[in-house]
């Protein structure tokens, strides 16, 4: 593994995406883990879909920290996650047929939030209401869940443990019904609920903790800690896209409130970025490809999501939203995924700037609907070779090299591994 990483600063290392999320975080998470004894999830749930690929075999984690394959880590599940315990106990099934030990090295917070079966119904009830202004929700109730966190109504994991869970899960249930009035339920909900109470008893037997006290204990016996980040910085509820994006702060400064671990002891940020640009769900994207070249990309990049299947939109790489995730994060390291897609393309073609109600600017304006902004490109030539059999990074083509050589000049942050390929393996450390 590259030195640059491993000489990385001391303190707890930051590792998001940098773009509209499925950027390839559960792959690098995987990558990374065998130098961190802790890797800790700090905010999303179930509408994560992070996908590892080792030996041949893909495998998909929703809420589960993608550093659970390597047996010497500890994973958390922080105070900034929303835990579907039906899914969450599904995920867990699944794992454990391949590590049977895995819930020995797992610990969810008491503190994360808890995602009702009422939850997903309030999540569906508001998208349908929504009508053409739909967010493009994966509908698993995680808007509806923070709201009741910040409304200071939510359940969390650690009310599981009280006498009175039952009375406080009535409680939010009938103030979920009041507000949902005559919604006719896309769902059984008896079914639901029971399926529901079946997975609290089940994570009743499992390590709930006070992650925050093990994070910062852990912290201070020098142990490497790696808060792992889901959905991406232009989805955050505060500097991405709004209203078109998650409830949950996706950036750097979601580790901190999400894991309970203060600013000074943030270390290395790492950025994950695709070569391109994808966005699954509505709102606005600058530099879309809505033609044949898209959908050649989508097809070539697999980009269908891991979490509802639907096909995610595809586009050119988007440098102004690159710079700005850039500088939102403090990210020092950035990691470029998914360079192999783009083998045999002639030209590609680059966003460095916008035009912006008749003004040319370089930085990502308040608003970025397709009625005031165009984007300019520069035009670089692409590469023919196929890169997903490269294992020496020195033999990448010129092409590629001076692309990413681009992008560190342009963002001023040096690119440290170029991914070929979704397994491990296919990964080249330029440092
Ligand atoms: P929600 O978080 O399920 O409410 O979805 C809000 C928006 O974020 C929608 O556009 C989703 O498609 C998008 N989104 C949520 N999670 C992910 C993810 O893990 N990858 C990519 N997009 C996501």
């Amino acid at each position: 593994m590259s030195n640059a990483v491993l000489s990385a600063k001391n303190g707890v290392d930051i590792l998001l995406g940098l773009q509209w999320g499925d950027e390839g975080k559960g792959k690098i998470v995987d990558v990374l883990t065998r130098k961190y004894d802790v890797v800790a999830r700090f905010q999303g749930g179930p509408n994560a879909g992070h996908t590892l690929e080792f030996n041949g075999i893909k495998h998909v984690l929703h809420t589960i920290p993608s550093g659970i394959f390597h047996a010497n880590a500890l994973n958390i599940i922080g105070n900034g996650v929303v835990v579907d315990p039906v899914i969450f106990c599904k995920e867990i099934d699944k794992l454990i047929a391949l590590e049977p030990h895995c819930l020995s090295r797992l610990e969810i917070s008491r503190k994360a939030h808890l995602i009702l079966p009422t939850h997903r119904l309030l999540d569906a009830a508001s998208e349908a209401a929504k009508g053409k202004n739909k967010i493009g929700s994966t509908l698993k109730g995680i808007g509806p869940t923070y709201m009741d966190k910040t409304g200071r109504n939510g359940l969390r994991i650690g009310d599981i443990e009280l006498p009175d869970f039952m009375e406080r899960y009535q409680a939010l249930k009938d103030k979920h019904m009041h507000l949902l009035g005559s919604y006719e339920p896309p769902f059984d909900l008896a079914d639901a609920e029971m399926e529901w109470m079946r997975s609290i008893d089940r994570l009743r037997k499992m390590v709930l903790a006070d992650t925050d006290i093990s994070i910062q204990e852990a912290y201070k016996s020098g142990k490497r800690i790696l808060a792992e980040g889901a959905q991406g910085t232009l989805l955050d509820v505060d500097f991405g896209t709004y209203p078109f994006v998650t409830s949950s702060t996706t950036t750097a400064a979601g580790a901190c409130t999400g894991l309970g671990v203060a600013p000074n002891r943030i270390g290395e940020v790492y950025g994950i970025f695709k070569a391109y640009c994808t966005r699954v769900g509505s709102g606005p994207f600058p530099t879309e490809l809505d033609n044949d070249l898209g959908q050649e990309i989508r097809d070539k990049g697999h980009e269908y999501g891991s979490t509802t299947g639907r096909p995610r939109r595809t586009g050119w790489l988007d440098l102004p939203a690159l710079r700005y995730a850039v500088e939102v994060n403090g990210v020092t390291q950035l990691m470029m995924m998914k360079a192999d897609v783009l083998s045999g393309l002639k030209n590609l073609e680059v966003c460095t700037a916008y035009m912006y109600r008749g003004e040319k600017i370089t930085h990502l304006p308040y608003s970025l609907e397709a009625d005031l902004l165009d984007p300019c490109y520069t035009t670089m030539p692409g590469w023919d070779e196929d890169l997903t059999g490269i294992h020496d990074v020195t033999k990448i083509p010129a092409a590629l090299e001076a692309y990413t050589k681009f992008i560190e000049q342009e963002t001023g942050v040096p690119v440290v591994l170029i991914s070929v390929g979704p397994d491990r393996e296919q990964t080249l450390w330029r440092a």
